[in-house]
């Protein structure tokens, strides 16, 4: 894998390389960040969600869209699912300060 830039974990004190293969909860687990995925990665849960202050990335995918039309009252618009965008260069991020909700079982 050869790196797309860098990523800058806000609040966290690392940053890492960027690559596009690997999604947003890969490049955390890589670096030992808690990052919460109650779901397993499967786009259903909104517990991995992601920050943007800015960078490139990865367009939503269809599970993306999906929980993102589901519950629209419950993302920031700088917010990504965490276990389905990849970087596609250099990107500042950071981690909700408080536990996110699990979508699943909210009413
Ligand atoms: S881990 Fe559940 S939506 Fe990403």
């Amino acid at each position: 894998m050869e790196p797309v830039g860098t990523i800058q974990w806000v609040g966290k004190g690392v940053t890492q390389e960027a690559f596009e293969e690997l999604t947003l909860l890969g490049h955390t687990m890589m670096e030992e960040i808690e990052h919460i995925q109650e779901c397993g990665g499967c786009a259903e849960c909104g517990t991995c969600r992601v920050r943007v202050l800015s960078g490139t990335l990865t367009p939503p995918t269809h599970e993306e869209r999906e929980l993102l039309a589901e519950y629209p009252n419950e993302f920031r618009p700088d917010e990504r699912l965490g276990c389905q965008v990849r970087p596609l260069g250099n990107c500042i991020l950071e981690l909700p300060k408080e536990e996110p909700e699990d979508l699943r079982f909210i009413d």
